[in-house]
């Protein structure tokens, strides 16, 4: 593999990024390679014990369980659930350091592993910092780091014009959409003609390759996300 890491962003909030996240570690940690993850922004954050927790960074740590703290896999928190920038202004907080900080924290994690997973926040216009009045996201974010990115969409009505929105936003090469998992993240009808269609229709219309078409799962313990993670194909 000529990468050593990959970015997971998706076509909205609560698609399945931190599933699949999950499921690409685990993939590449089948490869044979120490594959480890990081968040590096989270908002939605629970307070305990005096800090701020992100919920994704602790459900990552236990079920891929990595020895890295959840300082290390999340270094920036905020409270509210919003846009890391809108929750930064709210609670007053100067976002001046976080790039160095997020590149610090990530320059770190891959000297600990073979392999990192970057799970973004949101989707790919989502403001995170500002830097003299310009509004920096997630995209800035991906093309700072050049990574390639995995896009994870839903299988539902809707589908279709997200994933193309999502797929045209101009990435700086390196950066580059390398694959796409569709993710079913919450039960899908068998009669759902929506779902069963656009993942085939977006194949044929794009040239991002399909990584993997995830099912609901009803019980995500460990056996059955290493079982679900087989079905991932990373072509990098
Ligand atoms: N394939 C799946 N089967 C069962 N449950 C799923 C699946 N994918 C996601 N979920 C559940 O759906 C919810 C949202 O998934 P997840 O947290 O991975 O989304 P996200 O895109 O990371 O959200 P956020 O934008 O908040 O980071 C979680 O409760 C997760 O456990
Ligand atoms: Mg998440």
């Amino acid at each position: 593999m000529t990468q050593n890491a990959l970015f997971v962003t998706g076509t909205d909030t609560g698609v399945g990024k931190t599933l699949v996240t999950a499921l690409l570690a685990l993939k590449i940690r089948a490869m044979g390679f120490d594959c480890g993850v990081y968040k590096p922004f989270a908002s939605g954050c629970d307070w305990e014990n005096g800090a701020l927790v992100s919920p994704d960074a602790q459900w990552l740590q236990k079920t891929l369980d990595l020895g890295d703290s959840l300082d290390e896999i999340s270094p920036l928190r905020l409270e509210e659930p919003l846009a890391p920038l809108i929750a930064a202004r709210r609670a007053g907080i100067s976002t001046q350091d976080w790039p160095e900080i997020a590149r610090a924290g990530f320059d770190h994690l891959r000297s600990k592993h073979e392999f990192i997973i970057v799970e973004g926040v949101g989707g790919l216009l989502v403001p995170v910092w500002d830097e003299n009045e310009a509004i920096r996201t997630v995209e800035d974010l991906i093309n700072a780091w050049q990574l390639p990115i995995v896009l994870v969409a839903r299988r539902a009505l809707g589908t279709i014009n997200h994933t193309f929105l999502s797929l045209s936003v101009p990435l700086k090469a390196p950066a580059n959409f390398a694959g796409l998992v569709f993710n079913d993240s919450a039960p899908v009808a068998p009669d759902d003609i929506a779902a069963q269609t656009s993942p085939e229709f977006i194949s044929y219309q794009s040239a991002v390759p399909i990584w993997g078409q995830v099912p609901f799962l009803d019980c995500n313990d460990a056996a059955a996300l290493r079982r679900a993670a087989q079905s991932i194909e990373i072509e990098l």
